[in-house]
């Protein structure tokens, strides 16, 4: 009985060893896949590093391959369906129409010109203080290159994050033709602030305030009408 037991036992030790051995050696001969030299890749826009092993520098990769994969991610298109809706509401206000001339303003990435071109408008700039080509030209929002009221309509959902909110909005004052509209989308708010943003514009009346959703926080859209351009 106990030399069964013993018996048994060994066996199971040899099948263990010869496991391990097995192991050890496929190990061996196997050269680490995290530690493979660089080839040069057939297709320098498709190679990406595999491991940190892969030391090759990065490729350049074409600015509209790399546009093209940015703007097809879902965060991006989900961003440019709420600007969309965003502009929607202003077209069907009569704010907006495809012969708009439209501005705007620290505009990031440019999700906000996209969406107002994808709505039919065929005149979108769009500057923002780091270019992105074609979408956003670099510019500083509070000293713009463009001669007065050359447009009918400024956009911006970052009057909060400027240096001097008196000089973006005089800025934007100053791009938009007697008549045209100034835009700020901003964290939502009521009463006393909507009042303090409209301070601002010196030459504008206010003449809508509406709280929407846009790119999944809520905000407060405000619509100044230009009444005077400035002296
Ligand atoms: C505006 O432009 C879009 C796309 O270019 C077009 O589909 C639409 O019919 C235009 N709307 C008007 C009112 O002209
Ligand atoms: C927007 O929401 C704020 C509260 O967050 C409220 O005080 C304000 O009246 C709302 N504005 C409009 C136009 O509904």
């Amino acid at each position: 009985m106990e030399r069964n037991v013993e018996r048994m036992l060994k066996r199971v030790a040899v099948v263990f060893i010869s496991i391990g051995t097995a192991i050890m050696v496929i190990m061996i001969l196997q050269t680490p896949k995290t530690c493979i030299p660089p080839e040069a890749p057939s297709k320098p826009h498709t190679h990406f590093p595999r491991s940190t092993c892969d030391s090759s520098p990065r490729q350049h990769l074409p600015l509209q391959k790399k546009n093209a994969r940015i703007w097809s991610s879902s965060a991006w298109k989900s961003r440019l369906t709420s600007f969309s809706t965003y502009f929607l509401r202003f077209r069907d206000l009569g704010f907006l129409n495809n012969h708009t001339k439209a501005l705007c303003l620290s505009a990031g990435a440019g999700h906000a010109p996209m969406a107002l071109s994808q709505i039919g408008l065929a005149d979108v700039t769009a500057v923002e203080l780091v270019d992105s080509i074609p979408l956003v030209k670099r510019a500083d929002p509070h000293n713009l290159p463009f001669f007065d009221g050359v447009f009918d309509f400024a956009f911006t959902a970052h009057l909060a994050e400027a240096l001097f909110p008196w000089r973006f909005v005089e800025e934007m004052e100053r791009m938009v033709r007697r008549g045209g509209f100034c835009v700020v989308a901003v964290d939502e708010c009521g009463g006393d602030d909507v009042r303090d943003i409209a301070r601002l514009f010196l030459n504008s009346k206010l003449v809508d305030v509406a709280n929407v959703t846009l790119e999944g926080s809520k905000r407060t859209s405000i619509i100044f009408k230009v009444q005077d351009s400035q002296p």
